[in-house]
């Protein structure tokens, strides 16, 4: 019987800028993504009865059709309809290091690895584009998860450009365990109040662009260079989060104060995230700010820029 297992990258947002309504009702964004090495362990194994079994060891993570690890499974089966007649079922096994709710886009990194795990189990020889077009019906960040590294994201975020290699830099990820925030909300929130502000038509979804500041930060990380990476971190959702949860302010004030590259909120939230140049500097700057916060409801991690999204492991 094989065996599959991967490693699923978390993603941290370098920068990430809502510029309005699409007509399909989600957002249209730029941003930079980057991969981080924390990640989750996802194994697969056939199974000889028709049917997904997942598993996990993270009470809060769902083993049925919500897990989008499963939902990946039945897009599969309905792509390619014979697969079930020859293969049987699948049983997904999940190791989450990876916190949830937590803007570091853990479910669709798990879902990115499945993607890939199958196409290995079951041989399909589907290629990485075909992998994210499949994925993005299920989810807008699972396209970038599935390549991974650092890249442009535009669209609704499944529209990907890989930017080269970055991955010499460290980061301290922070988050307070009491909190997750769910995407929906997040994008509901900050449309209700910054509705004025979004463009929709076509014409002016042109101009927009023009004004879009990506540009700095991707001529830094095709510089290498960090200190004007950690200076052109942007992250629009930093404007509901912070007001909604002062706290996670906080956090990513004093892990700036102690980091030399700057810091700023991933994704939705509610982790934040400091820049280091080395593992060393990545230390010292979590327990500086351990010894500042001394808050035993935040959880810190150590981890590496890396330059792919999904790795098989054994
Ligand atoms: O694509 P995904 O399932 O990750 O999106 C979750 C939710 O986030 C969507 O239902 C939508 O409310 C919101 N979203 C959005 N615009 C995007 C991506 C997500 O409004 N570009």
């Amino acid at each position: 019987m094989r065996i599959y297992s991967l490693l699923a990258f978390a993603k941290i947002n370098l920068y990430l800028e809502i510029i309005g309504d699409r007509p399909d009702g989600y957002h249209e964004l730029a941003m930079v993504m980057q991969s981080v090495s924390l990640a989750d362990r996802v194994s697969l194994r056939e199974l000889s009865v028709d049917e997904v079994r997942i598993q996990c060891n993270h009470p809060e993570v769902p083993t049925d059709r919500r897990n989008l690890a499963y939902r990946v499974v039945e897009l599969m089966w309905e792509r390619f309809p014979d697969l079930q007649q020859r293969h049987g079922g699948v049983e997904i096994t999940i190791e989450k290091q990876i916190p949830v709710g937590a803007g570091l886009a853990g479910g669709s990194a798990d879902a990115a690895a499945v993607l890939v795990g199958l196409n290995l189990l079951w041989k399909l020889g589907l290629t990485h584009i075909e992998l994210q077009e499949l994925g993005q019906q299920l989810g807008s960040d699972i396209p970038f998860c599935i390549t991974g590294g650092t890249a442009i994201a535009t669209g609704r975020g499944e529209k990907i450009a890989p930017l080269g290699n970055n991955s010499d830099l460290h980061v301290v990820l922070a988050k307070h365990r009491s909190i997750s925030i769910s995407t929906p909300w997040a994008y509901g929130t900050f449309r209700e109040k910054f509705r004025e502000s979004y463009v929709s038509a076509e014409r002016d979804l042109a101009e927009r662009w023009h004004q879009v500041h990506s540009g700095a930060l991707v001529a830094a990380i095709g510089h290498h260079n960090p200190a004007e990476i950690g200076q052109h971190l942007y992250n629009d959702f930093e404007k509901i989060v912070l007001p909604a949860y002062p706290q996670v302010g906080q956090l990513r004030d004093t892990l700036a104060e102690f980091s030399s590259l700057g810091a700023m909120m991933s994704g939705s939230g509610p982790t934040v995230f400091a820049l280091a140049h080395s593992r060393q500097e990545a230390e010292r700057i979590r327990q500086q700010a351990q010894v500042e916060l001394a808050d035993p409801d935040i959880d810190f991690w150590v981890a590496q820029f890396c330059s792919s999204g999904v790795q098989l492991s054994n």
